[in-house]
C-alpha cells in the first residue's frame, strides 16, 4: 500500500495560505466514558489528515516560510509513569523523528511560545466554530499581542476559517487514500457476507452485530466507522437504529447498515436480506424497486454530472414505483411536486465518504449542485420505509424497511463501486444465505 504523504498535504495547504500566515489546529480530546474510563481515542480527522499523529493533547502549527521550520508540534512530554499505565507517547523527539515536525515543544509551554509565533502574522488560520474553547484560546493568545506594549506592525492580523479549503482538499482522494478505502470496503464486504450466511430465525440483532465486529477485526480493521445499524422487521424504519437487541423473526427483513474503517478511512454499506432466506412477494416488489433505483442512481455517478442528478434519479424511480404499487396515488408530476414520496423515502441518496463516514466537502458551489470529479467517493443509498404504524398503507407493505448502500468512487470513465462484491440481487442474496 502506498504511504500517505502527510508532508505533501501540509505543503499544499501552506502554498494556499501564503507568506506571513500561521495555521493552528488542535487534536481531538479524550472523552470520559465513565469515571476513570475513556472512550477509545479517535483523532480529529482534519488533524490526522495533516499530521498522521494519533495522540491527544496536541496542537499542530504551520508557518509557511518560517526559517526554523514550518511544521511545529506542541505535544505531551514523555512520562515513564503515564506510559506504564496508558501507553507510549512520542514526546518531542519522537514527533520530530517520526512525523517530520521541524520543531516540537511540550504542550504545557504553549501559552509562552505560541503568541510569539503568531506575532506579526497577517493571517491566522484555524477551524472557526469547531471547538469553541479552542477558539477562545486563540483569541486570548491574539489579545496578548494586541496589548499596547506590542508594536503595531507585530500585532497579528485577520482570523480566517481554515475548514473550507482543507475540506476541499479532503474531498478529492489520492491513490493512497483510495487503497485504504478499498481495504475497508473489502473487510466490510467479508463481514456483510458472513452476516448473511449466519442469519437465522431465532438469533438476535446482537448476534449479527457480533459477526460484523469479528470479521472486521479478522480482516485487518479493528473499528467500525460508525455504530452498526442492525435492524430487524419494523426496526428498519428507524434510520439510525442502534439498539440491536431484538430477535430475528420468521418472515421479516433484516436491514444492516455497517462498515469498518482502515487507517481512519471509512466504508459504509447497507444490505437488506430476508431473515428466513427467502423474500416474500411484497418484500420482493419493494426490494426490486429500491435496487433498480440504486442501480440507476449509480449509473449517474460520472465526472461532469451534478451531485443532485443521483438523488433526482432515485426519487423519480422510487416515486413512480410507489405509484405503480398503489402505495402513492396520483401522477408522478404531482407526487414529485408535493414531495409525497418523503413519507417513505425521507433521506438523501448519499453523502461524501472518506476519513469521516459523512465526509467533508461542499455539496453546492455558488448555489449550484456540485459537479462530480474524478477522485471523489460517495455513497449511493436509496431506501423505502413503511412502518407498521402506517395505517394508510395496505397491511402487506407494513413493517418493511429497505436500504441498499454502496461506496462509489468517481473515475475517468464513470465510477467504480468499491463495495460491489457484497451480494445485492435477490437471487445472489438468497443463494448465499442458502449455501
Ligand atoms: N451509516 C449512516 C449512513 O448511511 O449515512
Ligand atoms: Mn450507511
Ligand atoms: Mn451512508
Amino acid at each position: 500500500m502506498q504511504p500517505i504523504n502527510f508532508a505533501a498535504r501540509r505543503k499544499r495547504l501552506m502554498q494556499w495560505m501564503g507568506a506571513n500566515s500561521i495555521a493552528i489546529l488542535p487534536a481531538a480530546s479524550e472523552k470520559v466514558r465513565s469515571r476513570d474510563v475513556h472512550y477509545h481515542f479517535r483523532q480529529d480527522s482534519d488533524f490526522w489528515y495533516l499530521t498522521g499523529f494519533d495522540e491527544p493533547e496536541t496542537v499542530a502549527v504551520l508557518i509557511p516560510g518560517r526559517k526554523h521550520g514550518e511544521f511545529i508540534i506542541f505535544n505531551r512530554e514523555k512520562d515513564p509513569l503515564q506510559e506504564t499505565w496508558h501507553g507510549k507517547r512520542l514526546g518531542q523527539e519522537g514527533v520530530m523523528a517520526e512525523l517530520g515536525a521541524d520543531d516540537a515543544f511540550p504542550i504545557a509551554d504553549i501559552d509562552d511560545i505560541l503568541p510569539g509565533l503568531m506575532e506579526g502574522k497577517e493571517r491566522i488560520y484555524f477551524e472557526l466554530g469547531v471547538n469553541p474553547e479552542f477558539d477562545q484560546q486563540i483569541l486570548e493568545w491574539r489579545n496578548q499581542l494586541n496589548n499596547s506594549a506590542t508594536k503595531a506592525q507585530n500585532r497579528p492580523g485577520e482570523m480566517i476559517d481554515l475548514k473550507h479549503h482543507l475540506h476541499e482538499m479532503r474531498l478529492i482522494k489520492t491513490q493512497a487514500e483510495i487503497q485504504r478505502m478499498r481495504f475497508a470496503a473489502n473487510a466490510s464486504t467479508k463481514a456483510h457476507k458472513a452476516l448473511m450466511q449466519a442469519c437465522e430465525v431465532g438469533k438476535t440483532e446482537q448476534d449479527m452485530e457480533a459477526e460484523l465486529q469479528y470479521h472486521y477485526a479478522k480482516n485487518g480493521c479493528r473499528y467500525a466507522a460508525y455504530p452498526s445499524i442492525v435492524a430487524a422487521g419494523d426496526n428498519a424504519n428507524i434510520l439510525h437504529y442502534v439498539e440491536n437487541q431484538s430477535e430475528l423473526c420468521d418472515g421479516d427483513l433484516l436491514l444492516t447498515d455497517a462498515g469498518c474503517e482502515f487507517e481512519y478511512y471509512a466504508s459504509d454499506i447497507s444490505r437488506t436480506i430476508p431473515i428466513n432466506g427467502k423474500f416474500s412477494k411484497p418484500q420482493a416488489l419493494l426490494y426490486d424497486l429500491v435496487l433498480s433505483a440504486q442501480l440507476a442512481a449509480i449509473k449517474m455517478v460520472k465526472p461532469g454530472n451534478h451531485w443532485n442528478d443521483i438523488h433526482d434519479k432515485a426519487v423519480h424511480l422510487i416515486t413512480q414505483g410507489l405509484i405503480d404499487l398503489k402505495i402513492l396515488k396520483g401522477s408522478l408530476q404531482d407526487n414529485l411536486k408535493n414531495e409525497t414520496y418523503k413519507e417513505f423515502y425521507m433521506h438523501k441518496t448519499g453523502h461524501w465518504l472518506g476519513l469521516d463516514v459523512h465526509d467533508v466537502g461542499d455539496y453546492q458551489v455558488h448555489g449550484e449542485p456540485r459537479l462530480l470529479e474524478v477522485g471523489m467517493v460517495l455513497t449511493v443509498e436509496p431506501g423505502i420505509y413503511i412502518p407498521q404504524a402506517s395505517k394508510k398503507v395496505a397491511k402487506k407493505w407494513r413493517g418493511i424497511g429497505i436500504r441498499i448502500e454502496d461506496d462509489v468512487l468517481v473515475t475517468k470513465k464513470g465510477c467504480d463501486v468499491l463495495s460491489k462484491a457484497v451480494p445485492k440481487s435477490r437471487h445472489d442474496i438468497e443463494k448465499l444465505m442458502k449455501g
